[in-house]
């Protein structure tokens, strides 16, 4: 007959961990949460999902500067196309994707940026990443929806910030860095 400390022992050596286990989950998920307000992208409202294309913000698609450096992109998922499927700023962005999708299940993913959300029709997801790195940053479907799924993908560009200018050869053409003086300017041209 065995010793009961033995068994006692082992049991022991089991039902320790299996309570530290849960006990260091659960606190890496209250860190998270609160500390680093980290948190699963949630519900930002709903749309009727037959009927998208006429309801805002998705009746007018596309880049909207929201303040300096800051814009917001109403992005709409549908079969096998994302509209818009290319979106242009410059570095040091914060972009804030407000997107769904007009269909099926699509998925809208960014692998050079922090973005990764499900598009579900008539559910609106809104994820807002950084673009500090100009460059291409492709984005694509990843959630299967359909024959043509692998052909749904668009892409982001980020051109060097006009405040910090790269060092390059004076002849470049830049029509554009003239006009930043005053955006009242502008509107007389309308
Ligand atoms: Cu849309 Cu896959």
């Amino acid at each position: 007959m065995r010793a009961p400390s033995t068994i006692y022992l082992y049991e022991l050596a089991w039902i320790l961990p299996s309570v530290a286990i849960p006990v260091g989950i659960l606190a890496a998920l209250v860190v998270t949460a609160f500390g680093a307000g980290i948190h699963l992208p949630a519900d930002h409202g709903r749309v009727d999902p037959t009927k998208v294309a006429q309801t805002a913000p998705f009746d007018k698609p596309g880049l909207l500067e929201v303040g300096p450096g800051r814009y917001e992109v109403r992005l709409t998922g549908q079969i096998w196309s994302f509209t818009p499927n290319q979106v242009r700023i410059p570095a040091g962005s914060e972009v804030t994707f407000v997107a769904t999708s007009r269909d099926v299940v699509h998925g809208f993913f960014i692998p050079r940026a922090n973005v990764n959300v499900m598009l579900l029709p008539g559910q609106v997801a809104r994820v807002t990443a950084r673009f500090d790195q100009p460059g291409e940053y492709p984005y694509f479907c990843h959630e299967y929806c359909g024959i043509a799924h692998h052909v749904m993908w668009g892409k982001v560009i980020v051109d060097p910030a006009p405040e910090f200018p790269r060092a390059r050869p004076p002849e470049g053409p830049s029509s554009h860095g003239d006009e930043d003086e005053g955006e009242g300017a502008e509107d007389k041209d309308k």
